[in-house]
């Protein structure tokens, strides 16, 4: 079985539901208490074990790429200034993984950003984590999948139980359980369906562990939902062709896009905050 070393994290799209503030600033560089959004999803890849990171970009993301590289003039003006901590600090964060960058010319779709990554992944199974989803956990969510992968050895998105009246703004996986816990064989996938139509309450979130094979399969995908090429409609047809298995990850999962999601990881990641978490907590205790 071969091991996972790329995560392919897209962050080209345009980020509508959170303008005005996403217009001149990527949503994935909004700031959950310390830190952007991007870098906790790609601190997440280096802690399960990831080598490179393929970040799928566009124009108005470079923000992106250079909070991950080494400025040479604040660390001069750092240096003079003996602001060790903090210059230790940049440094790491530009010395966290190797990342390469791939343009997606047109947002045609979370399917066509990932398959501009087909010549730098190459032929082995790699991550995919969506630029604007967090997850809070113990064990990082990335990890969890490439344990149940060295398991089972096939493709796998992560799940969460979502009220069935919701169905209908996720992509949507029908499954059996399986022997290994939390765990489900896949047996249809759809794309955000009609409300009302839907019996699996099985959403996807924004992370997932694929075999090569779906890049063939991405490259065939014509538009689907809302014009855009799908991922989950190429996932269903490789789930016709190979196993693929879905997985409740265990942690908590922020839609990081969306305005209400976004604050919601806000208050909970400042509550966990090692210094800021106590004195957060007493302010909305006084507030509410
Ligand atoms: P979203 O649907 O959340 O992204 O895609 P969006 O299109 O930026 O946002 P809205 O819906 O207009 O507010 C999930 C992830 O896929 C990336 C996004 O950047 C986000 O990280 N994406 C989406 C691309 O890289 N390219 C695309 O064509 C579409």
């Amino acid at each position: 079985m071969q091991t996972i070393k790329k995560a392919v994290i897209p962050v080209a799209g345009l980020g509508t539901r959170f303008l005005p503030a996403s217009k001149a600033i990527p949503k994935e560089m909004m700031t959950i208490v310390d830190r952007p959004t991007i870098q906790y999803i790609v601190e997440e890849v280096v802690a399960s074990g990831i080598e490179e990171v393929v970040l799928i970009t566009s124009e108005g993301k470079s923000a992106i790429e250079n909070h991950f590289d080494y400025d040479f003039q604040l660390d001069t003006v750092l240096k003079e200034k003996n602001k060790f901590q903090l210059r230790e600090e940049l440094t790491n964060i530009s010395n966290l993984i190797d990342i390469v960058s791939v343009r997606q010319k047109e947002p045609l779709g979370l399917g066509h950003a990932i398959w501009m990554a087909r010549n730098v992944v190459g032929d082995e199974p790699f991550l995919v984590l969506l630029g604007d989803d967090l997850v809070m956990s113990d064990v990082p969510c990335c990890k969890q999948m490439i344990d149940l992968y060295n398991q089972v050895g096939e493709s796998i998105v992560a799940v969460q139980r979502v009220p069935l009246d919701q169905t209908y703004q996720y992509g949507i996986v029908e499954g059996e359980a399986i022997d290994i816990e939390r765990a489900h064989k896949v047996s249809r996938m759809v794309e955000k369906p009609a409300p009302g139509t839907s019996t699996s309450d099985m959403a996807i979130i924004g992370r997932y562990l694929l075999m090569p094979e779906i890049f063939d399969v991405l490259g065939r995908t014509t538009p689907g939902h809302g014009g855009e090429i799908q991922l989950t409609d190429a996932l269903q047809a490789l789930a016709n062709k190979r196993e693929m298995y879905a997985y409740e990850f265990d942690g908590v999962r922020y839609d990081a896009g969306d305005k209400l999601g976004y604050l919601k990881a806000v208050v909970d990641f400042a509550l966990q905050h090692r210094t800021l978490g106590k004195p957060f907590r007493d302010h909305l205790r006084s507030v509410c």
